[in-house]
């Protein structure tokens, strides 16, 4: 473990290697607790680096064998003959040849014993790597950093019987027996140069399902699934939607695939969702294994997106990877970009933006608002696991995306395009990426690239009047962005504002340029209006009725928008807003103030009251259902943490919960009949489809059971029995779980004991089951996690089941883990300095659950800041916990 948080590392002080690697040949003799690695490395100089300066190549707990520089053997135990050093986790040579030169060095490794899951490790029966972002380090001495590319050679050897199976990137050019062993080898070779984080190897007895795509240059590429032995089925899917990227790069983006193989292995250990090492994606096998019986339709959303993500970093992120690590979002944040737009194309665009904008909202703007808050283009890091973050990530593509509105489609095609051109092959900046756009595009870009350098969700602030005589209509605008870690003052961002305005009866109005506000008409009729000062007013002329404003359609910039809408105007929007997105957040934003003054009566002591026009617009929106899918998402309430974001300050999770069932209570009484007509109607028919449609059908009716079951509880145990044991898929069965789970009694303990029983052998179910129950919003949930912690089912080492039970629990129990006695935050401390010893990088994503505790009501927060205090105090800590611990407090 590392444990040096000396140094943080900043942007500013980027140097290009003095020495480049041009070629890498390794030679890997897989064995289970005395792995030999020999690695033979092209040295050359950089023409651009410094000349004689000395070679330092990293390392992480690693012990050098033998070290042949030039053929020459050098002594390790008398390194003054050879003028440098070799520690664990930096080979020096202070003064190397100012020419080619060859470095060969013999490491030995031990996969078993390595719990981090970085670098060489044994998920199960699998010899599997993970590199990025500093993984390599832990399996040779190497320039461990994204900008040195070299093309790769790997040699395999395994015993035959125990991993038959041997994979590396690239095509594979030579294997076969080794005579007179047990043992067997592969040669892959790699001809595109790339960094070591992309390096990957596997050796395994796996099941295998292949197919074949042939590009639209004609070149058939063999595609390769490998799974544990008897799920070979449930990699059907992901091969499906591995196709249909493929098809889609080539479509959207004429991006084609490079190799003649493509190979995704499944692992259960696994401590992200999945990594794009070139030609051999090794996935999380949550984002790979589906079927009916074991797996949700948001599950097997999850794994078309996954699966295309991945498979669209071999463009962004392997042909054109980053400079450094401070550039992590040119690959992250362009690649979600891509995966979201496939998913749009490939289901229903508005629900997508709906589920993409929740998670970005409940995620990202919770770090934002937070003591984690950081830039997209960070300056600054002391551990950069700890920066694969939903800022960098999911903020990364909503830049892109606002990039794309404010270009327009046809210029952002043609910058993509000239940044494949002009950087393929190279390291790349954030700089080198926006230029691309702004020479295609003649604008000047510098004002938009401060998204990429300022951190915080800015405020965009409304207010509309209307002139009757004059027939004019007044939007001001302005924007403000609160201070943030290490950034006080923040200068204005660039905003696209996408708008409407709506005529009750008449719907959209043309929208016409009215006053000297330096609006022209082009920018008026496009429908975008870009804000970039601190204010700016709007006036619209020949509006013959006052319009209701639809703005920020279908979320098109990452703000807060600030308007205080009429609730009649809200209901208006719900109802007749031809922007789908924005019909969904009338809906939203309506009950959210709802719920925000019911929290504030329930906290005054007083009983919250609901309001029955909202209960009319969303029975509505039920009866006039033609996308089911849509429907589900507008009429399922604000989440609890949605409603804490809005609310802010001296936050009470407990009334927020009390408030939210109140409101669901209410509204599953009021339209029960609706609900019931839509249960019965969207009943399953004919066999069972993955398809966006049939699983908005199967989101609708489950949605409608939960707010049945929130109405009348006798009912809804009823009907989520009778489905439970009905259900023939896992996106039923699960469904009716989670509904008999909120309700205490004999059933829900049954139920709880079947579901176990029935899917005792398929982990990933089981670790449904295990969050289900970490989430149960209940005093007795803490003992009940505690209890399973010593199931016999339950596992500190594998990274699922720990986020399923300990995750779930801090991350989506908020009275629980906020218990206003600290039991919950004792807790999660607990776990994570016991974890941190094994695997620093999960213990810290688990304290990250701590991001919000600054907005809780004082109590809380003094328990919070304890416990957090607690664990930056232990000894011993990893700097990724460190890292976490230090950038909370205060
Ligand atoms: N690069 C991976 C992705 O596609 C994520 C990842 C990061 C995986 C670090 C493992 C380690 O998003
Ligand atoms: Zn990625």
């Amino acid at each position: 473990m590392r444990t040096d948080t000396g140094k943080p590392v900043h942007l500013k002080d980027y140097r290009v290697p003095d020495y480049l690697i041009g070629k890498v040949d390794l030679d890997v003799k897989l064995h289970l607790s005395a792995t030999r690695v020999q690695a033979r490395l092209a040295f050359r100089p950089n023409p651009n680096g410094r000349r004689n300066a000395p070679l330092v190549l990293d390392g992480d707990g690693l012990t050098a064998t033998k070290i042949v520089l030039d053929g020459e053997v050098l002594d390790l135990q008398n390194s003054a003959s050879w003028n440098g050093f070799a520690t664990s986790d930096a080979f020096t040579l202070n003064a190397p040849p100012q020419r080619p030169f060859d470095l060969e060095i013999e490491t030995e490794i031990d996969p078993s014993a390595n719990t981090q899951l970085m670098g060489l490790y044994r998920s199960g029966s699998v010899y599997c790597t993970q590199c990025e972002a500093e993984g390599f380090r832990r399996i040779t001495y190497f320039l461990d950093r994204p900008d040195v590319l070299s093309v790769y050679t790997v040699r395999l050897e395994a015993e035959s019987s125990e991993a038959p199976l041997l994979l590396s990137n690239g095509n594979k050019v030579a294997s076969g027996k080794i005579d007179g062993t047990s043992r067997h080898f592969a040669i892959w070779h790699d001809p595109y140069p790339k960094p070591c984080y992309l390096f990957a190897l596997v050796g395994s007895n796996l099941g295998s399902i292949f197919s074949d795509f042939t590009t639209r240059s004609g070149r058939k590429v063999l595609l390769g699934i490998h799974v544990e032995h008897g799920k070979e089925p449930q990699a059907a899917y992901a091969m499906d939607a591995l196709k249909r990227a493929m098809a889609w790069d080539e479509r959207v983006y004429g991006r084609e695939y490079d190799l003649d193989v493509f190979n995704i292995v499944a692992v259960s250990d696994f401590n992200m969702g999945a990594m794009e090492n070139k030609g051999l994606n090794i996935f999380n096998d949550k984002y790979v294994l589906a079927s009916p019986e074991t797996a949700t339709d948001t599950d097997y959303a999850h794994v078309e997106a996954v699966i295309a993500h991945e498979y669209f970093h071999n463009w962004t992120g392997n042909r054109i990877t980053c400079r450094d690590w401070f550039q992590l979002c040119l690959k992250e944040g362009l690649t979600v970009f891509r995966d979201h737009a496939f998913s749009a194309d490939m289901r229903s665009a508005p629900v997508r933006r709906i589920a993409d904008v929740r998670a970005l909202r409940a995620q990202q703007f919770a770090e934002d608002a937070g003591p984690l808050a950081h830039n997209v283009r960070p300056e600054t890091y002391r551990e950069i696991n700890n920066f694969y973050t939903s800022t960098i990530y999911e903020k990364g593509a909503e830049i892109i995306r606002m990039l794309k509105v404010l270009i327009g489609d046809d210029s952002f095609r043609k910058g993509m395009d000239l940044y494949f051109d002009r950087y393929d092959g190279k390291a790349a900046t954030i700089e080198d990426f926006i230029s691309c756009f702004a020479e295609i595009s003649r604008r000047d870009l510098t004002q938009f690239s401060l998204w990429y350098n300022q951190a915080g969700t800015p405020i965009l602030k409304v207010t509309a009047s209307y002139d009757e005589v004059a027939k004019t209509f007044t939007l001001d605008f302005s924007q403000s962005c609160k201070p943030t870690p290490n950034q006080e003052k923040k200068e204005p961002f660039v905003i696209p504002i996408a708008l409407g305005l709506v005529v009750p009866g008449v719907g959209d109005i043309a929208l016409r340029a009215g006053g000297n506000d330096g609006a022209s008409q082009a920018e008026i009729s496009s429908g975008v209006i870009e804000f970039t000062s601190t204010q700016r007013r709007i006036t619209f002329c020949d509006v013959a009725r006052r319009p209701i404003p639809s703005l920020l359609r279908g979320f098109s910039a990452p703000v807060r928008l600030d308007y205080a809408a009429g609730e009649a105007d809200l209901m208006t929007l719900i109802k007749h807003d031809s922007d789908g997105f924005n019909r969904w957040q009338a809906a939203q934003t309506y009950a959210t103030r709802m719920l925000q003054r019911s929290v504030a009566c329930i906290r005054a002591g007083d009983l919250p009251r609901y309001d029955a026009d909202f209960t009319a617009a969303l029975l509505s929106i039920i009866e006039q259902t033609t996308d089911p899918a849509f429907t589900a998402q507008a009429i399922t309430l604000p989440s609890e943490a949605d409603i804490a974001r809005e609310i802010g300050e001296d936050v009470d999770p407990d009334a927020i919960h009390l408030a939210r069932e109140a409101l669901r209570q209410d509204f599953g009484r009021e339209i029960k009949e609706a609900l019931l007509s839509a249960y019965t109607r969207l009943s399953e028919i004919g066999p069972y489809s993955p398809d966006a449609v049939s699983a908005g059908r199967r989101a609708l009716r489950n949605a409608a059971l939960d707010l049945l079951a929130a109405g009348d509880r006798l009912e809804g145990v009823c009907l989520a029995t009778r489905q439970f044991e009905d259900a023939e898929t896992m996106t039923d069965k699960f469904a009716a779980l989670c509904v008999l789970a909120q309700i205490p009694g004999t059933e829900r303990e049954k139920a709880l004991d079947s579901f176990y029983g029935a899917y005792q052998g398929e982990a990933l179910v089981i670790d449904k089951w295990f969050a289900l129950q970490a989430t149960i919003p209940e005093r007795g949930t803490l003992n009940r996690v505690k209890a399973l912690m010593k199931h016999k089912a339950f596992s500190y080492s594998n990274p699922n089941r720990l986020r399923a039970l300990a995750g779930s629990f801090a991350a989506a129990n908020p009275t629980q883990f906020n218990a206003d006695d600290g039991s919950g935050y004792d807790f999660i401390a607990g776990i994570v300095l016991d974890l941190d010893p094994k695997n620093p990088q999960l213990a810290a994503r688990l304290l990250s659950a701590f991001k919000s505790w600054r907005m809780l009501e004082p109590r809380r927060k003094a328990l919070a800041e304890s416990a957090l205090r607690h664990v930056a105090g232990a000894g011993a800590l990893s700097a990724d916990v460190k890292d976490i611990a230090e950038r909370s407090l205060p």
